[in-house]
């Protein structure tokens, strides 16, 4: 089993382990967060209409607690309903910064029968942190996810 594998196992067991769903989706952020050292702040967003709402999170305040669809990177992930990967946020003109030490970034959409429900989004302090291996697995923790978050329907989105 490789390292990946291991993460997975160990979010998916602390997603099963959780019967309410939003402490499911809190229990993800917090595995991720502790399993794999180059994740320095991982959130979840929710789909509110036409913004996307920060849920749970792991990390430094964010600024950014709505997002427009098609603003920054995670707008730009819900727009297109596809993991962006960024290697140097610094050189990516979409990027709405969090941290002033983030370098490198991934967002996943949470998809369900086609639609977007919201997204994991994950920022590195270092440099090109993301590739492949990162992007099946989290893709794989957006499906297990996807389930938990159709099932509390339009009550997943808390207001801040
Ligand atoms: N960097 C994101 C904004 C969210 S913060 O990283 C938490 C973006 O460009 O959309």
């Amino acid at each position: 089993m490789g390292r990946y594998d291991v993460v997975l196992e160990r979010v998916a067991a602390s997603i099963r382990g959780t019967a309410d769903d939003r402490a499911a989706m809190e229990a993800a952020v917090q595995t991720l967060e502790r399993e794999v050292p180059d994740y320095t702040w991982v959130g979840i967003y929710l789909l509110d209409g036409n913004e996307l709402v920060l849920g749970p999170f792991v990390g430094k305040p964010s600024p950014h607690t709505r997002i427009p669809l098609g603003r920054g990177i995670c707008g730009a992930a819900a727009a297109e309903k596809a993991t962006i990967i960024v290697d140097d946020v610094n050189h990516d003109p979409r990027y709405l910064a969090c941290s002033i030490e983030t370098r490198s970034e991934i967002v996943v959409p949470i998809l369900h029968d086609g639609d977007v429900l919201g997204e994991i989004d994950i920022d590195s302090d270092r440099r090109a942190a993301f590739g492949a291996r990162d992007k099946a697995m989290l893709e794989a923790v957006a499906a297990l996810l996807a389930v938990r978050i159709h099932a509390l329907g339009p009550d997943a989105v808390t207001q801040t």
